[in-house]
């Protein structure tokens, strides 16, 4: 595929696509990891282009509210103050051509505005690709988060000269090495869906050595397994998928010993229990199961964690998603951290240097390691 390095971006107009959606909580950005990955590709093509045109995508856009609520602006302040570099932020109702032909670095509005309008952003409209490529030579393809979705600012590369940048390289690279992992190999699972997972463990189930499964998705397999499993979440249509895994996979899957339960995830009230005595809604993973999975995982060489352990966003039911990293950072092997939930979590209980690479890109990284071609890459040449 081809990078950014082997393109010549020399005195042209360069338009990159960033995922620069980060989370921003009462106009305050509480995450700025994309935008600090993103840096290198940016400062790179500062040093050689004429003109930098920086896109990306901010939050979803269904409603005219949604427009006040997701503007890049905020981001762009962010951008500027981390290159130290003025970029002059643009929305669509301004002369964008003579924007850029007058300032070096100019970062255009939320490219899904233009969803208002039919989805044009989301549902891959070809004049809006077209729209964008009139305004460079060249396109660089750096948003490794928004991979997996088929739609118009990734689908510049089809009319322009285009390359992937530092960021998407780093990311292929890094979790292509989960295909031919140094064993033993293990997957680590949760969140609450085991539908959002079936992808993963059909594509990966032969080639892991173990399967830890925790966070909600785990009441799934421990109710397929008979257990109690008290008002815990549970996926219904699942449940014999789930049997039919541990009937085919029992000596790779490690499932929970004990959890902490809870009437409501807002209550200050918690109980420790076996997962034999479970009468309420399971939020987190206990001790016992800590010390299972850490015998369990000694060995491992390669580790993929997607999804966190328990809900970690509440300090009550924190205990096993922190501890698991605490077990990982302390090992001797390749941990790769999915983006997503768990990538917000590794950062924001401070293992951000602790691991061999955390990703940007949680679905991305999902669909990648389910083996699809990502429709970002699709137009990317050799
Ligand atoms: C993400 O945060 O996962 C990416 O930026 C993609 O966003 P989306 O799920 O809204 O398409």
């Amino acid at each position: 595929m081809k990078t950014i390095q082997d393109i010549d971006i020399n005195g042209k107009k360069v338009l990159i696509r960033c995922d620069l959606n980060v989370p921003i909580n009462n106009g305050i950005i509480t995450d700025d990891n994309r935008i600090i990955q993103s840096l290198k590709t940016i400062k790179y093509v500062l040093k050689y282009a004429s003109n930098v045109i920086i896109i990306s995508h901010l939050g979803r856009i269904k409603t005219e509210d949604d427009l006040k609520n997701n503007s890049l602006k905020i981001v762009c302040d962010r951008l500027s103050t981390l290159l130290n570099e003025n970029i002059k932020f643009c929305t669509y109702d301004e002369d964008i051509k003579s924007i850029i032909d007058n300032n070096k670095i100019v970062m255009l509005e939320n490219t899904r505005y233009f969803d208002l309008d039919n989805k044009k952003e989301s549902n891959n409209n070809e004049e809006l690709s077209k729209y964008y490529s009139s305004f460079a030579d060249v396109f660089i393809n750096d948003a490794f988060g928004v991979l997996h979705r088929d739609c118009a600012s990734n689908s510049v590369s089809k009319y322009l000269p285009s390359a992937i940048g530092f960021l998407v390289e780093e990311e292929i690279n890094k979790l292509s090495e989960l295909f031919n992992p140094d064993r033993p190999f293990t997957l680590i699972l949760g969140g609450s869906k085991v539908s959002d997972k079936i992808g993963i463990i059909s594509n990966m189930i032969e080639k892991v050595d173990n399967i830890v499964i925790v966070g909600a998705m785990a009441f799934t397999f421990l109710k397929a397994m008979n257990y109690n499993v008290g008002q815990s979440l549970i996926e219904n249509d699942y449940i014999n998928y789930a049997k039919d895994l541990i009937s085919k996979y029992n000596d790779k899957i490690i499932l929970p010993k004990d959890i902490y339960q809870s009437d409501d995830v807002n209550s200050s009230d918690k109980q420790l229990v076996d997962i034999n005595n479970i009468s309420k809604k399971g939020f987190d993973i206990g001790p016992n199961t800590i010390e299972y999975i850490k015998e369990k995982i000694k060995n491992s060489k390669t580790i993929f964690v997607n999804g966190p352990a328990g809900v970690f966003e509440n300090p009550m039911f924190s205990y096993g998603t922190k501890e698991l990293f605490n077990i990982l950072s302390n090992m001797d092997s390749k941990v790769i951290i999915g983006g997503g939930d768990s990538a917000s979590a590794a950062i924001n209980f401070g293992y951000k240097d602790k691991f061999y690479h955390i990703s940007t890109g949680g679905g991305a990284s999902l669909e990648f390691l389910e083996g699809k071609v990502l429709p970002g890459l699709k137009y990317i040449g050799d």
